[in-house]
């Protein structure tokens, strides 16, 4: 069947729709699969997406992708970017440690640490919830975490930054040169730092993938770094946004935000719900692996297609009324995790984090007001997310 070419994918990636692109994933769903422009393309209903993720014959290894610009980039990637049997290995050295019990071990210490945040608030009335709260929150958690130096950040957060813009699927060749020197720099870093721990081991998860004597085959030093690098971007850039999006979402609903107050109980829901409705990766990017026919749509061997999480998040024939926010829709099955077997290996990890962020939100922040709607936003269309979130408020209660 033929499909006229579109190029909603453009209008997506486009800065001037950051604050608001879902009339342009609405648009898309009325094709849920069309082919873009530039021959890449574009699935959006939550029919076809939630097919399409878990099928073995979608690649997420772009080294394997017709598109040069995004086929060279790649060298040893991390396993987000590769395919079994080497994906499946690298996920399990890293889930044998990254167990629920040491997750939910965590719960006092990120108490602390969002509670020192907002203790650091006492005195003023306005805040940057990206800046003071949303941001260092999952910095500390990840870097204590896996054992990284928390002084570091300064340095790793301008690579990390370097990377996500670059993943700006590949369009921008300037931007892709810059992710390029930006991973460098990062592996680099993350290299120094895995000697040092061979030398000398020391609490956190990279010593302990390290140091592991109990597997059969050891990691060896690519595979740990890329391993690491992954693990500290995916563990931050990303739940940033989360706690960003909820509040915003919450300060554009006073109502919800004084019933948290009152229900705490929600906020695990409240959080699947952000998920679906303001989610933090907004769409993913699998390459063919064979010639596909789907919906009668033929799609080349090496070609391009991007999974729309976000639009499938949103989709009418799946969920009712789906661009109101209601924080206590039953059975929320979003996309904001992925699926298949890339679904997101610190989905645990965030959901503690922002649950323990919007209990002290909404218990100590009294009477909060955004100071700026819509908020300027960060520059990525993937990462997406408030770059600056002000409000105002009256006080921090005790
Ligand atoms: C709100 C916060 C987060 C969101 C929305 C999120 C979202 C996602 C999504 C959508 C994927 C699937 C990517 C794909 O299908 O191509 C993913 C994968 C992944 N995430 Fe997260 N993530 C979050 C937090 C974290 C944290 C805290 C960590 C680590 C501590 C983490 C580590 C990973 C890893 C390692 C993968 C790759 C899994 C695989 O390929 O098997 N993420 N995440």
């Amino acid at each position: 069947m033929a499909v006229s070419p579109s190029n909603l994918l453009d209008q997506v990636l486009d800065y001037t729709n950051r604050a608001n692109p879902y009339p342009i994933y609405a648009k898309m769903r009325e094709h849920p699969i069309q082919l873009q422009d530039d021959g890449r393309y574009v699935v959006s209903s939550y029919n076809l997406v939630s097919q399409l993720i878990k099928d073995p014959r979608m690649s997420v290894d772009m080294r394997k992708s017709n598109e040069p610009t995004i086929r060279v980039e790649q060298q040893e990637p991390g396993f987000v970017f590769q395919d079994p049997p080497k994906h499946d290995w690298l996920r399990q050295q890293v889930m044998s440690k990254f167990t629920p019990q040491l997750i939910s071990s965590l719960r006092p210490r990120l108490e602390e640490i969002v509670n020192e945040l907002l203790d650091a608030q006492h005195g003023q009335t306005q805040m940057d919830i990206v800046d003071n709260f949303a941001y260092p929150l999952p910095v500390t958690a990840i870097c204590e975490l896996l054992g990284i130096p928390r002084e570091d950040e300064a340095q790793f957060h301008i690579w990390s930054t370097m990377i996500i813009k670059g993943s700006n699927l590949g369009r921008d060749l300037e931007a892709v040169k810059e992710a390029r020197q930006g991973r460098e720099l990062l592996n680099n870093y993350m290299g120094q730092l895995i000697d040092r721990i061979q030398q000398q081991p020391r609490p956190g998860l990279l010593s302990a993938m390290i140091h592991d004597n109990t597997v059969e085959k050891q990691m060896n030093r690519i595979e740990l770094v890329t391993t690491a690098t992954l693990l500290l971007i995916a563990g931050h850039e990303t739940t940033v946004n989360l706690i960003t999006n909820s509040t915003l979402t919450l300060m554009r609903h006073p109502a919800e935000f004084e019933r948290l107050r009152r229900q705490p109980a929600i906020i695990p829901n409240l959080i699947e719900e952000v998920l679906r409705y303001e989610p933090p990766v907004q769409f993913t990017m699998r390459n063919a692996l064979t010639d596909l026919t789907i919906e009668g749509i033929q799609i080349p061997k090496g070609s391009i297609i991007m999974l729309m999480n976000a639009a499938a998040n949103r989709d009418p024939a799946h969920f009712q009324d789906p661009d109101r926010f209601n924080p206590v829709r039953p059975a929320i099955e979003h996309f904001g995790f992925g699926g298949g077997i890339h679904y997101c290996v610190g989905a645990p990890l965030a959901r503690l984090e922002a649950d323990i962020a919007l209990r002290a939100l909404a218990r100590r922040l009294i009477n909060p007001r955004l100071l700026q709607d819509p908020p300027p936003y960060r520059e990525s269309p993937t990462l997406r997310g408030p770059r600056h979130l002000l409000v105002s408020f009256e006080r921090i209660a005790d």
